[in-house]
């Protein structure tokens, strides 16, 4: 063994140091720098002795012969979709997500489905718990091996006996191998253990999905630089005491990263929302002020979401005003808006907003449906059904067209609204559609139209 080497590390960033300081001196975070143990000589690969040492050449794009791009199918249609057509051989992910959110459910549930072998390595649970969850979650496969290991070399030989198709590491942050001696989930040894199933994922080109804890401002717990070293990132997100949670992909080297996969927790595991508008919007028959739906755009997927706003009056002398799912600075500026523009007095109101289902939206295109929304409870008259909107408002009152207005305006027309509001700006690329598209270029003109 080669003698062993100390070297500083902030736990938070990642940057090496020579020598012990109080405060990084690149993220600036203070007692984040930790002493960690690195042994870089004597390292072997996951396999050296299998795999000879092979120089690259380098060869001329047109040189290059492609194969078709296979692609792991994980019969997760939403999974997939995020993925951009499912797992690419030797490919390297990373799901993160907060503790509960269901990273492992959803994993397992995969493996489970799955007709390839798999092996599904916990650091965290045990065979027996993982067990009864997949009980719980049912169609149980013969394919899937559990294995409750946290070394990374007795991971490989146990991969070298079985060969699995596809490789699940719940998580990341338990793993450790024995060429480095600091703690699991410290960041050497994230850096190293991500190092090793990199190199095992490229050369057998077997696909690795990794779990990876988030921190508490919601970064993925770790160095940075796994983030870059993995091929494709993606994030589980969803407010726990919901049932739905969306999958979104931060990075992806094989697809896009716009699209995004939506998910029900049920008491037997997720399941895919294949036709997320129809169970965002209550089914109610009655007609309740206060409501309005828009239509929204998340990743590349239309979704028509409701909008809840209650308008009552301020006991208080400050008025409140408190957003679930919406960026309370836009509510006070829409709010202003509507004070200036459409002289409502808003002033002694407490107003509070909600999106229903516990998704966050941050497309400027339901500002206009927010604003239909306060209104209509201001004034205590329902919005009529059938209507649904897509429109930014600006400072003055005016109504701004906004992107993808077509895809929105089929997205309401397959769920049967009759009529859309939407910017008289906005160019309409469709030559002709089954609901009314009603344009408008001013709040007042919206407000003459809904409430008369
Ligand atoms: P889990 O996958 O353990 O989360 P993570 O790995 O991200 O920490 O998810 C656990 C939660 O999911 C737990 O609160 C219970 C809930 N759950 C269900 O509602 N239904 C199910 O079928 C399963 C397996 C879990
Ligand atoms: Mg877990």
């Amino acid at each position: 063994m080669a003698k062993t080497k100390t070297a500083f590390f902030c736990q938070n960033c990642g940057t090496q140091f020579p020598k012990w300081i109080g405060q990084c001196s690149s993220c600036k975070e203070w007692n984040t720098i930790v002493e960690e143990v690195v042994q870089k000589e004597d390292k072997k690969s996951w396999k050296t002795d299998k795999v000879a040492k092979q120089a690259n050449k380098p060869l001329r794009v047109s040189e290059i012969t492609q194969e078709k791009e296979l692609r792991l199918d994980t019969i997760d249609q939403e999974f997939n979709r995020v993925l951009g057509g499912g797992l690419v051989p030797g490919s390297l992910t990373l799901l993160g997500g907060e503790p509960g959110i269901g990273k492992s459910t959803l994993l397992l549930q995969i493996a489970l489905k799955l007709p390839y072998k798999i092996l599904y390595v916990s650091g965290e649970e045990s065979q027996r718990q993982i067990k009864m969850r997949a009980d719980r979650i049912q169609p149980n496969s013969e394919n899937c091996y559990i294995l409750t290991e946290t070394k990374t070399q007795n991971i490989f030989q146990q991969v070298s006996t079985i060969e699995p198709d596809l490789v699940v590491i719940d998580s990341i942050q338990t793993l450790h191998t024995d060429y480095i001696e600091s703690a699991a989930g410290s960041i050497s040894q994230i850096r190293e253990c991500a190092a090793e199933l990199i190199k095992f994922a490229k050369e057998s080109h077997t696909p690795v999905i990794l779990v990876g804890h988030i921190t508490k401002d919601g970064t993925i717990a770790g160095p940075k630089i796994l983030e870059h070293m993995v091929d494709t990132v993606l994030q589980f997100e969803g407010d726990r005491n919901y049932v739905y949670r969306i999958l979104r992909s931060l990075k992806n080297r094989f697809g896009s990263t716009a699209e995004l996969g939506i998910y029900e927790m049920q008491g037997s595991g997720l399941r895919e929302v294949n036709n997320p508008s129809e169970v965002l919007i209550s089914k109610n028959d009655e007609d309740l002020s206060g409501t309005a739906i828009a239509a929204t755009v998340e990743g590349m997927r239309p979704l028509l979401i409701e909008i809840q706003a209650l308008v009552s009056t301020a006991v208080y002398g400050t008025p409140q005003r408190s957003a679930t799912g919406f960026n309370a600075k836009r509510l006070n500026m829409l709010l202003a808006v509507l004070e200036k523009r459409a002289g409502f007095k808003l002033g002694a109101k407490d107003v509070f907003l909600n999106i229903t289902g516990g998704i966050s939206v941050d497309d400027p295109a339901i500002d206009l449906a927010v604003m239909a929304a306060i209104l209509s409870s201001n004034s205590d008259i329902a919005i009529e059904k059938g209507i649904c909107f897509a429109a930014e408002v600006g400072l003055a009152g005016e109504i701004r067209p906004v992107q993808r207005v077509d895809q929105r305006i089929l997205e309401a027309e397959k769920l049967g609204f009759s009529k859309i509001f939407v910017s008289k700006n906005n160019k309409i690329g469709l030559k002709q559609s089954g609901i009314q598209i009603q344009k408008v270029s001013k709040i007042e003109d919206v407000v003459a139209l809904l409430f008369g």
